[in-house]
Parts: structure tokens; sequence; C-alpha cells
């Protein structure tokens, strides 16, 4: 019998690594090592039931990340931006007359040089795969620079592919799609329901623009599994459906009987006015994606999941959608 592989999950509590445990927790050959902060709370402790093994690490401690990463065949790393800009104890540690968004790329981007430099010190890899998104202010010509958290995941991402070309020779990029959870737990994105009982998406985004939809905590594991097992150098948009947003909304409708609408704001009205430094991400954010792709689609190494050899079928949008109690969302 050929020996174990190891995979070590960074962000294994979330939604795209908790997908990764789930898929190599079930992998014939393969063990999983589940990283979080908290080896005691409710989700680390339910991993370790279900045959993780659960190690504390922190990329804010990088002296906790060499332990972690030791004997990894296959590392996933993912970052959390808004964990970062959410976080209430970071409320005052940008610079001062510095946004707290730009504090908070920044800081990503130093913990994920942290963990690519520990990352690369790992003798036994076979195959890293990085969670990344495009960069807005590279693929948009410099006409939209203030996606803080797509271009940071892209700055580290070059950072690898410059300082550790032998890393990057065993590395392939996730870019997970548009979360389709946004619209069941997202304020900015969740359909609001007219006193008609028509669910409207409302916002700024393009209703006829192509979108990559995805189930991140479904279907992320099954992504990954097919970067760790094919070659390396994969730059993927992860999706389970390419939609407009128009399109998105017939399917809603049909998966739960409501009838549905996509409004596009006019130019020059945001869906979020406060605080002002979301604002001037998001109406970039929004902007980006129109015209120039979530995914830059001017990148040439983008490939898509049907590149992919060995891409698990994943569930559809409609199931997705049908499963959700939209109670709670639209009341
Ligand atoms: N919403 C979208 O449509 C969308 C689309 C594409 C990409 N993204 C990106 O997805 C990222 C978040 O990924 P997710 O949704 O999979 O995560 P998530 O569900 O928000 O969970 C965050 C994970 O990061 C871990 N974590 C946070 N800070 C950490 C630290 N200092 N050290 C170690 N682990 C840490 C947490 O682990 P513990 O708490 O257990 O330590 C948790 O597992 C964001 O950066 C966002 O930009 C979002």
């Amino acid at each position: 019998m050929a020996p174990t592989k190891l995979i070590v999950v960074v962000g294994a509590t979330g939604n795209q690594g908790g997908s990764v445990v789930d898929v190599f927790l079930s992998a014939p050959g393969w063990r999983v090592r589940a990283l979080t902060r908290n080896t005691s709370s409710a989700k680390a402790q339910a991993l370790a039931a279900r045959g993780a093994e659960v190690v504390a690490a922190d990329l804010d401690v990088p002296s906790t990340l060499e332990p972690a990463f030791r004997g990894a065949n296959a590392i996933f790393l993912v970052s959390d931006f808004w964990g970062l800009y959410g976080d209430p104890a970071n409320k005052d540690k940008p610079k001062p007359g510095q946004a707290l968004n730009v504090w908070a790329a920044e800081h990503e981007v130093q913990q994920l040089k942290g963990a690519i430099d520990a990352i690369a010190k790992v003798a036994t890899l076979e195959r890293f795969v990085y969670s990344s998104l495009s960069n807005a202010t590279k693929w948009s010509n410099g006409k939209y620079t203030h996606v803080y958290h797509f271009d940071s995941k892209a700055i580290a991402e070059d950072y690898a592919r410059e300082i550790y070309p032998e890393l990057w020779a065993k590395t392939s990029i996730y870019q997970a799609g548009f979360f389709l959870s946004n619209f069941v737990l997202n304020p900015i994105l969740q359909p609001v329901k007219g006193e008609d009982g028509v669910a409207r998406f409302i916002g700024n985004i393009d209703v006829n623009v192509k979108f990559p939809f995805v189930a991140a905590e479904e279907d992320s594991g099954h992504f990954v599994k097919a970067l760790v097992d094919e070659p390396a150098g994969k730059n993927l948009i992860g999706y389970r459906e390419w939609l407009t947003h128009r399109e998105l909304a017939a399917v809603f409708t049909q998966a739960t009987g409501i009838a549905a609408e996509v409004i596009q704001l006019p130019n020059g009205k945001s869906k979020v006015e406060e605080p002002p430094e979301l604002k001037v991400e998001l109406d970039d954010n929004f902007a980006y994606w129109n015209e120039f792709g979530y995914e830059g689609r001017a990148d040439p190494t983008i490939v898509h999941p049907r590149d992919l050899a060995t891409l698990s079928k994943l569930d559809t949008v409609f199931n997705y959608f049908k499963k959700q109690d939209w109670t709670k969302v639209l009341g």
C-alpha cells in the first residue's frame, strides 16, 4: 500500500479550508492536518472528531507555522481580509491617516508572505495550492486601484512567484469565484423582498456580465483536490456555474418559487455609502468586475473548471438556492 500523504490546511474552520478538509478526509491515501488559532473551538473540535489532526497555528505568529507545515505533501493557504477588516481589535491599528481596509490589505500581504516563507522551507512538499484573487490594479490597467482585498492576495502571489522559483514550480492558484453564500449571509448582497412579493437583487453589478458563482464551502475542496492531483502551474477560476446576475435571478425563482429581479443602480449611485473607505473599495470592486471581469479576464493564464481532467462533478446553483432558508433573508 502506498504511504499516506499529508495535506495541511490553513483556514480549516472556514468556508474554503473547511471544504478542503471535507474532501481530503474522504480521499483514499490522504490524512489531514487542520490549522486553527483556537483548537478548542466547536468547529475545530468537530474536525478532530471527524479524523483531522487539529494543530494550533496563527498567521500572525510566524514561529507557529514551521511546525504546523512540517512533513506536508500538500498545503492549502487562504487568508481572511474581511476578518482583519471587521475585527474590532484592529480598529486602531492603521497608521495615522491610513484607512482600515488599506491597513487590512497590507496586513494580509504580510501574513501571506510569512506563510509563503515558511512553506518554501518544507522539503517534503509536492503541491502548494494558494487561494488568490485577480490583481484589479493590473488587469484594469491602473483604472481601479482600490480593490484592496483582491490586490493583496495577488501581491503575495507575485512574491511567491518572484522569490521562490522552486516553490512556484509546485504551485497552483485557486481563485474562488463569487460565493453564493453572499446572497444568504451578506447584507450588502442579500435580496430584498418588496411589498409586491418580488425578491430584488439590488446593486452595482452589471446584470448582463457573466460571473463565476461558487459554493465555496462545498466546492473548494474538489477544486483543490484536482489541483493537487494534476500538474502544477494552473491558475484556476473556480466556479460551479458561469452566469449573469439576470440568469442567476431566474435560477433563484425556479428553485424557490419566489419571483425575482435584478436592479442595477444608475451610475454614480452606490449600494454602500458608509463607512467611506468601504464605499471607495466596493465602488471600484463592482466597476472592476463589470468592466474587466471578476477573474481579470485579460489574464492569459486563467483556466476554467472544464480544463481540469480530474474534477469531481459539482452540484448546481439551483440546488444551492433550493436548500437555503430564505425566510431568514426575506422575512
Ligand atoms: N465572499 C466572496 O465572495 C469571496 C470570494 C472569493 C474569495 N473570498 C476571500 O475569502 C477569504 C476568506 O476565506 P473563507 O471564506 O474560506 O474563510 P472564512 O470562512 O471567513 O474563515 C476564515 C478562516 O481563516 C482562519 N484565520 C483567520 N485568521 C487567521 C490567522 N491569523 N491565522 C490562522 N488562521 C486564520 C480562520 O481560522 P480560526 O478562526 O479557526 O483560527 C478561519 O478558518 C477572504 O480573504 C475573502 O477575500 C471571498
